[in-house]
């Protein structure tokens, strides 16, 4: 199957009171472990990419093309969105001359009328080319790619107003961050999501930050609108302890050269596992 917007599997998760999960990849083996994951559990995916991951991966075009070949290759036939993550305005631009099926802008740091005129122009051209779009108000805290912000709860009056842009998805922070989450974080608000999906409707709201978040909270949040969930940390943390694992207790090194396939492999498999993980958590299993 061709990549996909992300609108419709969306709209079914948001109806059906379950989340999509968006994981990001840093290279082929994340992409290959988190496609093969969801057809073999019948998930629709998001394969998320941000700035700095596609200039590790040479570049958007090429991401473009792994995955496409990727798709063909190993017939996926589960829905999947290539997703731009946390996009600057050039960047969003880039990503869909590259092919990718869905934007995000992050105009979060932006005053909210600029804000609001850049992801009005985008809305425009993703409508155009039937992709889908993500607008953010209110920075999600922690850091992600060399940026640090601190989360903030978003004010829903300007959730509406990017609403209303016609954006297919909204990430609003309330409280959540990328990466661990401190010992004294005092959760998520709920009060602010229930705040915001009063003002913005029907619009499937997006969770950053999907790393460490209590189960409860996850399915609270679920069944308050959102439709998205972020995962990028968690995927990092189990390919590294798996690898050091191997690595230390020394089983591609010695006799058996250097093979990368070998040396990969444990890791490779701790983003398969939590991947299924989150995907049962969120619900979005055979739900393809
Ligand atoms: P984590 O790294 O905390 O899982 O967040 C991922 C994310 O929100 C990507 O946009």
């Amino acid at each position: 199957m061709a990549l996909v917007s992300a609108k419709e599997m969306l709209e079914k998760a948001r109806d059906g009171k379950y989340a999509v999960g968006q994981f990001n990849i840093n290279n082929l083996e994340w992409t290959k472990s988190i496609l093969q994951t969801a057809e073999e559990l019948g998930s629709p995916v998001i394969l998320g990419v941000s700035e700095g991951a596609g200039k590790y991966m040479a570049g958007f075009k090429t991401v473009a093309n792994m995955v496409n070949g990727m798709l063909e290759c190993l017939n996926i036939t589960v829905p999947v969105a290539l997703h731009l993550d946390h996009g600057t305005y050039e960047g969003c631009y880039k990503c869909i001359e590259a092919g990718f099926s869905s934007i995000m802008f992050d105009g979060s740091h932006f005053p909210i009328d600029e804000n609001v005129s850049k992801t009005k122009e985008l809305v425009e051209v993703c409508r155009k080319k039937g992709l889908s779009l993500e607008a953010e108000v209110g920075a999600i805290g922690g850091e992600e790619d060399g940026v640090i912000a601190r989360g903030e709860c978003a004010d829903p009056d300007e959730c509406k107003k990017i609403a209303d842009l016609g954006v297919t998805m909204l990430a609003a922070g309330i409280g959540n961050i990328h990466g661990k989450y401190p010992a004294d974080w005092p959760g998520l608000s709920f009060d602010t999501l229930a705040a915001i999906k009063k003002k913005v409707g029907d619009m499937p709201l997006v969770l950053h930050g999907g790393t460490g978040i209590p189960t409860d909270m996850i399915k609270k949040a679920i069944s308050l609108g959102v439709a998205k969930i972020n995962v990028n940390t968690e995927c990092q943390l189990a390919f590294a302890a798996a690898t050091r694992k191997y690595v230390e207790e020394g089983k591609d090194l010695v006799g058996k050269g250097f093979d990368p396939r070998k040396l990969l492999a444990p890791g490779t498999q701790a983003i398969k596992d939590t991947v299924k993980e989150k995907m049962e958590i969120f619900g979005s299993v055979g739900k393809a």
